[in-house]
């Protein structure tokens, strides 16, 4: 096929610089020259000597196509529809996915491309023959350079944990009562005569102080974790209850929330998961390594 399409090539610039002039095929008394052959061929950069695909040609043939069934939530700007992970137009495609090791890594069958799957509804998962071309790709990256392994669940866990955190907003916060958990009062006193600075928790008197450390570790792993499953896949970002359950437990002050706290935290952890799993939460720059 691409020899064909060479031979073709080679032809018309043959053609186009006059090579050909005067030559009439089959036209009477004229020598019969042998047709041009593709020897040698025009130099290709992504050429294979093995006359193997490359990886690049796999990715151009059998990639690209699947993954025209999930551009409309995944590519582009903005947060709309879910995370941008193939960057903008098709040009970067290649780049983005090549670029992030969640999906080109060491292990070709852990691709994210193929281990992630959707809430129902929310999007098509890869079937079993996508997967096969994902990872004869991915097989062919390998040859070609050295990948770095598949992020490990446990950082994928924290990763996870973070994006959960971006999707908190003061607003969800506010409207869940969450400005209200510090006046919860205690046997040895308020939560804020021990905890307005930051140590193990952060409750001050002000609660906009208090929602911007909740976003981040580790203040936000009393609010929520990044949870694996027993095969050591990341399972999903669930509530770490902490504040609910710590005062009733032994070495600390004694306090029951009363219900409408409670419900603060449940509400806020719903409508921030909810954020979450729909994928378009602002992003942070990862911290550097
Ligand atoms: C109709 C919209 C939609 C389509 C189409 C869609 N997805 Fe998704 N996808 C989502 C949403 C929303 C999320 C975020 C929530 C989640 O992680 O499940 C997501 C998340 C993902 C993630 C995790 C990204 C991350 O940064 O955590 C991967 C990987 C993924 N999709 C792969 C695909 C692939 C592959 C296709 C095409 C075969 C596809 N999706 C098609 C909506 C879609
Ligand atoms: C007299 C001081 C004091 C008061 C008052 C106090 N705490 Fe604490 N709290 C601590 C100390 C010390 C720790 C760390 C050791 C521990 O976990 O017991 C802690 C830890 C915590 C933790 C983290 C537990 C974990 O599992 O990591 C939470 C959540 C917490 N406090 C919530 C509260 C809340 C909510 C209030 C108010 C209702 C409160 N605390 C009042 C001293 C206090």
């Amino acid at each position: 096929m691409r020899w064909v399409t060479r031979f073709a090539t080679l032809s018309l610039s043959l053609a186009a610089a006059g090579c050909l002039g005067g030559y009439q095929p089959g036209s009477p008394g004229t020598h019969m020259d042998p047709p041009p052959v593709d020897n040698p061929p025009p130099s290709d950069p992504t050429a294979n000597p093995s006359g193997a695909l490359t990886a690049r040609q796999l990715f151009d043939q059998n990639v690209l196509t699947i993954l025209t069934s999930c551009t409309s939530c995944h590519a582009g700007t903005g947060t709309a529809g879910g995370p941008k992970f193939l960057g903008v137009t098709g040009d970067a495609y290649y780049a983005s996915l090549t670029g992030d090791p969640r999906f080109v890594n060491n292990v070709p069958e852990q691709s994210y491309l193929i281990t992630h799957i959707h809430a129902p509804n929310e999007g098509p998962d890869l079937n079993m023959a996508q997967d096969a071309k994902i990872i004869a790709w991915i097989t062919q990256e390998n040859v070609e350079r050295a990948l770095p392994p598949p992020p490990s669940p446990a950082n994928v866990a924290v990763q996870e944990l973070a994006k959960f955190g971006n999707c908190m907003t003061l607003a969800d916060f506010t409207a869940a009562g969450m400005n209200d958990l510090q006046n919860q009062n205690t046997n040895g006193g308020p939560c804020t005569s021990c905890h307005a600075t930051g140590a193990y928790v952060y409750l001050s008197n002000t609660p906009t102080n208090n929602f911007n450390r909740l976003k981040e570790s580790p203040w936000l792993m009393k609010f929520a974790l990044g949870t694996i499953n027993t095969d050591g896949t990341f399972k999903d970002v669930e509530a770490a209850n902490r504040f609910l359950d710590r005062g009733k437990e032994p070495g600390h002050p004694q306090y029951t929330l009363n219900t409408t706290r409670a419900t603060a935290l449940t509400t806020f952890f719903t409508s921030t998961y909810t954020k979450y799993k729909a994928g378009n939460c602002p992003t942070t720059p990862p911290p550097s390594p």
